[in-house]
């Protein structure tokens, strides 16, 4: 049997982790800036959750939402402290995607209605209605498409007002990235989002924050989303949430009243998920992450908008986008493969610079020195 041929490539094996750096079969040391895109939050096999895990695995690793799991209430607790949000209630699931679909559909009972909002630039998962409001037609398969779905101009107020004058009772839900992560690293201002609330409020719509990329601390705050300073009806997250162990879950406003079958999944919340999760909430709490994100965040930031030849440097804390002009598209390229650095991209000629929430100044420094030397067009040997 072969694997289907779904996912371009790089000719690198890894074959071991730790922190911010991973290693080849041969034993190249790379520093790791994308995580394997914005999921490693604490680090790779940080000891803390090795432990957590290892020792959670011995005991029992999984049983369904058939019987009582107090470590799904544990997590509970501590991700509503540690997001601000304690009087919300949180479903768990497996996935970025299953986590928003759980989200729409969850405004849908709510209100009784069909209708969503969606952004130019969006991304929400490859699930049916989450790829119906993920703004990239050629991931949506005839079966997926729906009228149901409304693509709006992002960061865009007067459109967003007009499209609530034209359809304001029939909207269910506005779903909207605090940072567009696929989309290039474009932040949502924060009136943007402070319009969403109102709207919503005014016409009983649903505000969900999709924080699958940007939430879990990514940006500085728990929650990207926070820094508009008002609160969303449903945070969605996944990514960063199990440092790797595949987690996601909704954090929904005591508004909403649950009903048995409402919403499941067989795995979500399962022992060894929820042991990875309260790893990393233990980690991120007792090692101040969220102020090394800042710091760190900002120092990058400062320093890369000093290169004169990139065109924009945008993002909050650790999700940090550098667009650069055509003639500097093969810098990505060059950071891996001659400088083993791994960062991610985006479309056109955007790099995403995604790396662990305890990235180190010394680890930024290796990066910016790198850069410095591509931009320069300094570094001729190439490692590979
Ligand atoms: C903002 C956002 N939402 C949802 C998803 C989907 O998550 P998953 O791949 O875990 O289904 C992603 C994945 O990249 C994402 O970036």
């Amino acid at each position: 049997m072969k694997l289907f041929d779904v996912y371009p490539l790089n000719d690198i094996e890894i074959t071991k982790a730790l922190g911010s750096n991973v290693w080849d079969e041969k034993g190249n040391q790379y520093l790791d800036l994308y995580g394997g895109h914005a999921v490693i939050s604490i680090g790779h096999t940080h000891p803390h959750y090795v432990k957590r895990l290892t020792d959670q695995l011995s005991k029992v690793g999984f049983y369904s939402n058939s019987v009582k799991i107090p470590l799904q209430v544990q997590l509970a607790e501590k991700l509503g402290k540690l997001s601000g949000k304690v009087d919300y209630q949180l479903f768990l699931c497996s996935s970025g995607a299953e986590a928003n679909e759980n989200a729409l559909k969850l405004a849908s009972f709510y209100n009784n209605r069909k209708k969503i909002i969606a952004f130019k630039g969006a991304f929400h998962g490859r699930t049916s209605l989450a790829v119906a409001a993920t703004d990239n037609p050629k991931i949506v398969a005839p079966v997926n498409e729906t009228d149901n779905v409304i693509f709006l101009p992002h960061n865009d107020e007067a459109t967003l007002e007009q499209a609530f004058k034209d359809h304001g009772n029939e909207i269910s839900s506005v779903i909207i990235e605090g940072i567009q992560g696929v989309g290039g690293i474009k932040v949502a201002t924060e009136s943007f989002l402070q319009k969403i609330r109102s709207l919503c409020d005014q016409y009983d719509a649903v505000f969900i924050a999709d924080s699958v990329q940007c939430g879990y601390g990514r940006s500085g705050k728990f929650y990207s989303h926070d820094y508009a300073g008002v609160d969303a009806d449903i945070y969605t997250m996944a990514k960063g949430m199990g440092n790797g162990f595949p987690i996601g879950g909704i954090s929904i406003a005591p508004k909403f009243k649950p009903w048995h079958g409402m919403l499941g999944t067989t795995f979500g919340g399962n022992h060894l998920a929820c042991a990875a999760a309260l790893a990393v909430l233990e980690v991120m709490e007792k090692d101040n992450l969220m102020q090394n994100v800042e710091e760190v965040g900002n120092y990058l930031i400062t320093e890369l908008k000093k290169f004169q030849q990139i065109k924009e440097v945008r993002g909050r804390g650790l999700m940090i986008g550098i667009e650069l002009p055509e003639e500097l598209a093969h810098v990505k390229k060059n950071l891996l493969f001659k400088h083993r650095i791994f960062t991610g991209e985006a479309k056109p000629n955007v790099i995403r610079l995604l790396p662990a929430l305890n990235l180190t100044k010394t680890h930024a420094d290796q990066f910016l020195e790198a850069f410095s030397l591509e931009l320069q067009g300094k570094f001729e040997k190439s490692l590979s």
